[in-house]
């Protein structure tokens, strides 16, 4: 259990990320860092679904630091590509020097499919939250929509430039932050994380 005050570690490098689990976990007053802050280095994710890859980062941050570490393994899985990119997104992304331009993962996304066309993808974030007494607590979100060029809006990160979620016309990146956190995939996740962490 965590009560206010209690070091969390977000196991996580990417600054996108971190923000959003940063501001989704204020109402819980807890002392949150990341292993970036703590100069820990990024687990290989060699697990093969997003549960796999989370529990996998989780633990292994959790082994380093001897602290509570959360977790979230997340990507985008398009219909028409059998759910590529998934839990190779950030993969999809990687340039040879190892930084990340998401223009590569749009045009490798568009190659096979019809530019003009929208196609149905969901976003899916699974959370972990791993103890050092060897617990491990998972915790999944979906959103679900389409995906389209061209890219388009200047907020959030990633893929946010070309998803627009069901029942809205603007993509993720054009909605402010806020907006994009009451709705996303993280969101539902944090959901269920919430409720976990109210327990008594
Ligand atoms: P990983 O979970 O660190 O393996 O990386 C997940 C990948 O999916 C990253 O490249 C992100 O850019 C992408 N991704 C995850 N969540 C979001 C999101 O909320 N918006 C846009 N892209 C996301």
């Amino acid at each position: 259990m965590l009560n206010p005050n209690d070091r969390l570690v977000i196991a996580s490098h990417n600054k996108g990320k971190i923000r959003e689990i940063r501001e989704l976990l204020e109402p819980f007053q807890l002392d949150v860092v990341s292993a970036d802050d703590l100069g820990i280095p990024e687990p290989d994710e060699t697990g093969t679904t997003f549960v796999e890859n989370s529990v996998l980062k989780a633990v292994e941050i959790m082994k380093h630091c001897g602290l509570p570490c959360l977790a979230d393994d997340s990507g985008i899985a398009i219909d028409a590509l059998n759910g590529d990119p998934g839990i190779y997104s950030a993969r999809w992304a990687q340039k040879e020097d190892g930084t990340r331009d998401f223009s590569l993962a749009y045009d490798r996304i568009f190659k096979s499919l019809d530019p003009q066309q929208s196609h149905k993808a969901h976003f899916v974030c699974v959370l972990t939250l791993a103890f050092p007494d060897g617990a491990t607590h998972s915790f999944e979100g979906q959103v679900h929509g389409h995906i389209r060029l061209p890219a388009r809006g200047d907020h959030g990160f990633g893929y946010d430039p070309i998803f627009t979620p069901e029942g809205y016309s603007q993509t993720f990146a054009e909605m402010g932050q806020d907006f994009k956190e009451g709705i996303s995939h993280r969101y539902h996740a944090f959901e269920q994380l919430k409720q976990f962490l109210r327990k008594p």
